[in-house]
């Protein structure tokens, strides 16, 4: 493989490709592309809206800072395309990066992880691959996935002589802060077949790459299953603390503690950390659920049932906690809501990114229309079209706004879904005015001066806080 590293290329770069343009595809190699301009990347998907929107000034992916790297790099090594063959062909390492969604029928449904995309991929690059290949699995997977992916390609590949080594390099970005977690990563893990040549050399290659730009010691190395393995695992502890925190928050409601006082107690023990302690209405995202849900389907595989069940239980948390928060609007409004507007601000799983997969809002916004509520929602990054799509069924009382002005008018609540930091910087006074009365405010991210809101007249309901004496009637319900 020629040197992937070299500043002063041969006429011909080297050339690397990716198949799946999504959040991680876009990205990924929009960062290697301004890290390594000697190296020419292409991306490819067989969505043509989605290539040709990479092409366009809109993208199809909100992330700060995406458009700026995107619109210096492409054309010069960064090129979209929806030919996958030729992409393949003319690359010595090729990125993939497809959809591993949950299994929604068949064998393991609503747990195991299918491979439905990785293995057409696999068989598209067996079908046109003419020369040796790196195979750089960058889609989260089951582990040992890689065993049969070489298999796939080795059966289906027409030139016996073309050899294919195959890493895992998961991807641990997080959505709203993709490029500063790829240009400054914790790590990057490479796994490969480390115990024989062929396999260490593929991972120097792919080492060199990321040596453009971070720094050696954040570079581990690691065999495939332990790498495969680690991003399940991962994810899973990343959201079992949100669990525990949220956990907390119910016991917190039920004893006057304050979740935020306890999150910084425990916070400062070294051993803990302070990150990810933030309670919520619950986790969302594309890949929490789905890969925790996978990981317990592995260790049901193997025959761990307790394991499998201490796992299941961070999602069966995470669904406790969407619906606790609904149970105390409805409590907290004297039992029904019918036909009253509840303002939802916020509708993406997470501030400063347009994704609503997964996102808590379309439990919470289903629960409330069920007891009767008309909602109306105000994202500044979520489109109409998106939100009528994840609400399928529950259009008829949904209003969208194009701002929260027109959602908070006449409404006689506001729930608060995700944590934009616009919702900070509203004058809640003059919201107050335009609200009916009761106003209620229940902070779904507790990103709000609760004791503001009070003083203005807002009745508050924030998780994890002291119950509002207002409120106190409803409790016992939860
Ligand atoms: P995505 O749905 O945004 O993008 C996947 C893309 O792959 C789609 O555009 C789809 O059209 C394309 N595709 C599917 N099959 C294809 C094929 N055979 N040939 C060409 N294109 C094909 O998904 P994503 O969010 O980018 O996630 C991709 C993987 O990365 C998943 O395994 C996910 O678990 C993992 N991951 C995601 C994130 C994240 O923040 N979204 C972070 C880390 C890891
Ligand atoms: C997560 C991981 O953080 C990434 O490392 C990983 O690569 C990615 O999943 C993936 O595999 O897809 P992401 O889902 O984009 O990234 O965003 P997070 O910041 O992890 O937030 C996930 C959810 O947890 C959001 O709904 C967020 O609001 C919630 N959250 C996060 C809390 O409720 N409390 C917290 O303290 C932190």
């Amino acid at each position: 493989m020629s040197n992937l590293t070299n500043p002063y290329p041969s006429p011909l770069l080297p050339t690397v490709c990716c198949i799946g343009a999504g959040y991680v595809g876009g990205p990924t190699m929009a960062m290697i592309a301004q890290k390594c301009p000697h190296i020419k990347v292409t991306v490819v998907d067989i969505s043509q809206p989605r290539i040709d929107a990479w092409n366009s000034d809109e993208l199809p992916i909100y992330e700060p800072g995406l458009d700026e790297v995107v619109k210096a790099c492409r054309g010069k090594n960064l090129f979209f395309s929806t030919d996958v063959a030729v992409a393949i062909a003319e690359s010595e390492m090729i990125f993939v990066s497809v959809n591993t969604p949950t299994k929604k029928t068949g064998l393991g449904k609503g747990k195991a992880a299918d491979l439905t995309y990785w293995e057409s991929a696999a068989r598209t690059i067996a079908a046109v691959s003419k020369s040796n290949k790196i195979i750089v699995e960058k889609s989260t997977v089951p582990v040992r996935t890689a065993e049969a992916i070489e298999k796939v390609l080795k059966r289906n590949c027409s030139d016996a002589t073309v050899q294919f080594d195959i890493l895992s390099n998961p991807e641990f970005l997080a959505e709203g802060t993709a490029m500063t977690d790829l240009a400054a990563p914790d790590r990057v893990l490479i796994g490969g077949k480390i115990e024989g040549q062929a396999g260490k050399d593929a991972v120097d290659s792919l080492c060199e790459v990321y040596a453009n730009w971070v720094p050696e010691e954040r570079i581990l190395r690691a065999n495939l299953w332990s790498a495969e393995l680690s991003k399940l695992a991962a994810n899973a502890f990343l959201a079992q603390r949100i669990s525990s925190i949220n956990a907390m928050s119910a016991l917190c409601e039920a004893t006057s503690a304050d979740v935020s006082q306890v999150a910084h107690a425990l916070g400062t023990d070294s051993r803990i950390g302070p990150k990810f302690l933030n309670a919520s209405v619950g986790f969302g995202g594309s890949c929490f659920q789905k890969d925790i849900l996978n990981l317990a389907y592995i260790c049901e595989c193997h025959g761990l049932k307790e394991v499998a069940d201490y796992w299941y239980s961070v999602v069966g948390m995470n669904d406790y906690q969407k619906s606790r928060f609904v149970k105390r609007v409805v409590s907290a409004m004297f039992n029904t809501i019918r036909n009253k507007k509840i303002a939802m601000l916020g509708f993406a799983f997470k501030k400063d990114t347009g994704d609503t997969r997964e996102t808590p809002a379309i439990d919470v916004g289903k629960g409330l229309i069920e007891d009767g509520a008309e909602l109306a929602i105000y994202d500044p990054k979520v489109s109409d079209e998106q939100i009528a799509m994840d609400m399928e069924g529950m259009n008829d009382n949904i209003t969208c706004y194009k701002t929260a002005k027109e959602a908070l008018q006449d409404a006689h609540a506001v729930t608060i879904m995700t944590e934009w930091d616009e919702f900070k910087t509203y004058d809640w006074q003059e919201i107050y005015g335009v609200m009916q009365k009761p106003a209620f405010v229940f902070d779904g991210r507790n990103i709000l001066d609760h004791d503001h809101l009070k003083e203005i007249g807002f009745i508050v309901y924030a998780l994890g806080k002291p119950i509002d004496p207002f409120l106190k009637s409803a409790e016992g319900v939860i």
